[in-house]
This record gives C-alpha cells, structure tokens and sequence, in this order.
C-alpha cells in the first residue's frame, strides 16, 4: 500500500514525508538517497556565499536526480533574493521559508513556476500564507527540533491551522518521528508530515555522527529550549541537547552575552577555514573540525522516539507501514 495525498501528488513523492533542512547535515548525498527512496529532502541556502551557491547547487542537482527533486529553504532573517534568484536560475522548483516577510519571495518563486512552503505558527499567518498563494503551509509545533516560530504544540496547532489555510494543504512539522505521529497528523488534516531529527539521526544525514548518537540516547530531560546558540541568528529560541557549552553556562548562572563562559572562542572550523565560535548557530556537521560537542546539538522531543540510527529507504517504509497500521486500527474502532 502506499499513500495518495496532495504533498505526494504535487511532488510525485511515494511517501507523504518532508526532511527538514539540517544546515551542513543536508549534504547532497542525503538529498539524494530522500530523492531515490521517493522523498523530498530540504537543503538551507542562507549560509552559503553567492560566489559558490550555482556550483554547490550543482552538486545536489546531479545526486537528487534533478532540481525539482529536492528543495531549498531561505530563513529569512536576512536578505536572499538574490540566492533565490540564482537558485531560480539553476533550475531549482521547490521552496521553503521560514520567518522574515516571505511575500516578496513567493511571489518571485511562483513567478518562475515553483511549488512553495511557507512555515507557520499561528491562524492569522496561514491566512497571510494562503493569501500570498503559497502551495503548501507548514504548520511547526513548539515541541519542534531547531528554531521554533510559535507557542502552540502541534495537536492543538495543527487543526486551527487547517481550518484557517483556506483550503491550501497543511504539512505538519515537530515533534513526528515515526508512522504513528504521521498518521495522527493526517487524521487531524495534515497532507504529509515534515520532520527534522528523526533524519539527523537517518546513516545518510550529513549531521556529526555524536549528534545522532546522543538523539538516540537522549531523553525529554537531556532537551533544553534556550535562546543561548545566538551567534548569526540573536533572540531567537530553539530546542537543543543540553551539551557542554550549555552546562557551563546553567553552571555560571546564565550570565548574560558578553559575559557568557568562553566567549569568543572558537570551538572548531568552516570548510572555508573561518573559524566556528562556541555559541554559533551552525549545526556540526560529520566533517567538522573541532569540538563538535560544543555546538548545538538541534533535537525536538521526537527525540525521545528514536532509538537508532537508520538508513533513510528503511525509515520511510517503517514510516509508512506503522502510519498504515494505525489508520486501519482506527478504522476497526468504527462500529458498522
Ligand atoms: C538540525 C536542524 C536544523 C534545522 N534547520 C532549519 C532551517 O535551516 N530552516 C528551517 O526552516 N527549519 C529548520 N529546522 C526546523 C525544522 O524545519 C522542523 O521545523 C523541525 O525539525 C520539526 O521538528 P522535529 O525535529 O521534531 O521533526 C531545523 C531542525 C533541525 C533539527
């Protein structure tokens, strides 16, 4: 059995299941094997400078199979017009955004003929959204991994969200990690579910191998919602695994910016050989030189749902099978 949503429709997928963009985790290698197992996998462009965006973009190009096989993912706290533009250019049809004032931004996307996202967190946005003529909203529960947008968690978040989406499909996101969180998400009206920790913690993800490892191991207590990995994105709260660099801060009081414990100093290195200071908001990556236990280790409480690292192709069967099992079983709930 397989399922038929408007998500899987539009994009042709086999599974009604989006990957999150994981900053450097969503490497060209991840996006791929998402593509060929009949997923659709994000990748974040705000990072990378103009010069490389058309030859980065060409490397996931050719592994995804096409620039329609995979989307891209503006956060917009700065200007990426003109990456959205180059992006454009390369080909690239599938668009997500998050924060800042898409409008400008679907409007060109749509222009070009994309199919765009537009992440939520409250009725009054989606209508904005739905008015903005995005394909699909993105409704993100605060129970979300990353950088959260809302207060609501997704049970409550979700159905206020399709009754306002003006009919535009809704794709839920925070806190699915697994078949049943995507069929409770289809029951309260989702079209697909969007998920971010469950695929760091996926054998083809680009995240740091630690980072997936303490997915696995972490529990509700091990997550802290903070706004302390400031460094390129300030006052913006986001849901980490409590790591050293948080310790050491909870240990000093919570002292404030400028004050903080080690300050300054750089826990690793970009491939660009820039250095990463502690408290930056880059998630570490596989390749990453330095201390990648210090930065932040992006988790949502579907954390506390994994329990192993796996490839891709054998999660999303899983996903689909055990969201299958659970929508029979609600079916026998029925009397007839
Ligand atoms: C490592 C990581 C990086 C993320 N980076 C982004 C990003 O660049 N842009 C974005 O729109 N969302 C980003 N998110 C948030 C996800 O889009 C999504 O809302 C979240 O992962 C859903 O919760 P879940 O982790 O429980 O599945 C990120 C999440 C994680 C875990």
């Amino acid at each position: 059995m397989g399922f038929k949503t408007a998500l899987t429709d539009r994009l042709n997928l086999k599974h009604p299941v989006v990957a999150a963009p994981l900053g450097r985790g969503s490497t060209p290698e991840f996006l791929g094997a998402l593509a060929n197992a009949g997923a659709l996998g994000f990748v974040a462009l705000g990072h990378i400078p103009e010069t490389e965006l058309r030859q980065t973009l060409s490397g996931y190009i050719a592994s995804a199979g096409g620039a329609d096989r995979f989307g891209i993912n503006f956060v917009l706290i700065a200007d990426h017009l003109q990456r959205l533009e180059t992006a454009l250019d390369a080909g690239c049809r599938v668009v997500s955004f998050l924060r800042g004032d898409p409008a400008p931004y679907v409007r060109r996307a749509k222009d070009a003929g994309a199919t765009v996202f537009w992440t939520v967190s409250g009725s009054e946005e989606a209508k904005r959204a739905a008015d903005c003529g995005v394909d699909f909203i993105v409704a993100q529960g605060r129970e979300a991994g990353g950088h959260l947008t809302g207060e609501a968690p997704l049970m409550t978040l979700l159905p206020t969200i399709v009754d306002s989406a003006r009919g535009v499909p809704v794709v839920a996101a925070g806190g699915i990690a697994d078949g049943r969180g995507l069929a409770a998400a289809l029951s309260l009206g989702a079209c697909g579910a969007w998920m971010g920790t469950r695929f760091v913690a996926s054998a083809e993800s680009g995240s740091h191998p630690g980072h997936k490892q303490m997915i696995v191991d972490c529990g509700l207590s091990d997550l802290v919602e903070t706004t302390l990995f400031d460094g390129g994105w300030p006052n913006s709260p986001h849901r980490v695994i409590a790591n050293s660099t948080y310790k050491n801060w909870k240990d000093a009081g919570y002292p404030s910016n400028g004050s903080r414990p080690g300050e300054g100093e750089a826990i690793g290195q970009f491939s660009e050989g820039v250095p990463m200071l502690r408290y930056n908001v880059a998630t570490p990556w596989a390749t990453m030189d330095g201390d990648w236990e210090a930065g932040p280790l992006y988790a949502g409480m579907s954390a506390t749902l994994i329990q192993a690292v796996k490839p891709v192709g054998e999660l999303l069967a899983e996903i689909d099978d055990e969201a299958e099992t659970a929508l029979r079983r609600n079916v026998s709930y029925l009397r007839v």
